[in-house]
């Protein structure tokens, strides 16, 4: 048989690993959940979207590697049971990726600003990275060893992207990564997080109302890099460097997944080009 033709088979990077994921049952965290699968972690997936959660664990493709535990982020007891079925399946937790998040209003008017909303985007986006932290430096700690990944956006790099009170949640998880990567590393626990650019999610198709190929349209056309087109799978191949020993040196860095946008600054060079023509 010729050599050539074969496929070489994926070098595993997460074998013999634990991953504990939520807002695993959809978008950038299924993702993740499924590339983490074939680099040969067991992942559980924390999530309350049950009937999704489940359907991805009994997908033959998965090979049993996922398992799914309810669990609303914002809630204490359910962020530790969590953390204590991937314990008492698995053994052990090596990965923490806190990825749940809720969007607010794409409303940037703080005329408009709203207690009620506020809290609810601040109890996930925020409260619920902070659990997750919690919950799984408590098992990890005693290792002397584990890996943190969170969550985080592009707007804490590119302002007026999307509402205060997102933007200010999401600035509060980068703040959360920095802070804890001061705090963990006396344990050997590395804490980063990743930040996308817009990507056609149901997260984005419900805030947006419109449908994955015109939001595809829309991130193009602002894009900095043309070309690819951002899609979830490149976050969590960015989750995958961080949870991998590819990354072992790197704690308190926000993987900015953005083709650069937030590098660029085109109003004064767009204002000179309106002047000239
Ligand atoms: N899609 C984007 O453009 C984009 C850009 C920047 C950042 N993000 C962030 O990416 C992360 C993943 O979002 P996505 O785009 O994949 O959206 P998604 O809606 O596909 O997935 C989010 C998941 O979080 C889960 N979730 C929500 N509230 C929860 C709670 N209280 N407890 C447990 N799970 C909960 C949802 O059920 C869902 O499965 C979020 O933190 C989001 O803020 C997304």
């Amino acid at each position: 048989m010729d050599g050539t033709s074969m496929l070489a088979p994926i070098a595993k990077r997460l074998a013999g690993k634990v991953a504990l994921i939520t807002g695993g049952a959809s978008g950038i965290g299924e993702t993740t959940a499924r590339l983490f699968a074939e680099h040969g972690a067991k992942v559980i997936i924390a999530d309350i979207q049950d009937e999704l959660g489940f359907s991805i664990c009994q997908d033959k493709s998965t090979n049993g590697a996922i398992s799914y535990v309810h669990c609303d982020v914002t809630s204490e007891s359910d962020v530790q049971n969590a953390v204590n079925t991937a314990v008492s399946t698995h053994g052990k937790l090596d990965i923490m990726f806190s990825n749940a998040g809720r969007v607010a209003q794409l409303d940037a008017n703080i005329l408009a600003f709203d207690q009620e909303e506020y809290k609810k985007v601040f109890d996930v986006n925020v409260w619920g990275s902070m659990l997750a932290a919690k919950h799984s430096a408590k098992v990890m700690i005693p290792e002397k060893k584990g890996n943190i990944i969170f969550t985080a956006s592009s707007v804490t790099q590119s302002q007026g992207m999307a509402s205060h009170t997102y933007t200010a949640s999401k600035h509060a998880v980068v703040g959360l990564t920095k802070n804890l990567c001061v705090e963990l590393g006396q344990y050997g626990i590395r804490v980063n997080c990743i930040s996308p650019f817009a990507v056609a999610t149901p997260m984005l198709l419900k805030v947006l109302g419109i449908d994955k190929e015109t939001i595809q349209e829309i991130v193009s056309t602002a894009a900095n890099l043309k070309g690819p087109v951002l899609e979830a799978v490149d976050l969590a191949e960015a989750a995958l460097f961080l949870a991998s020993e590819e990354s072992k040196y790197v704690s308190g860095l926000n993987l900015v997944v953005d083709g650069g946008f937030s590098a660029t600054n085109i109003a004064f060079p767009e204002a000179i080009r309106k002047l000239s023509n």
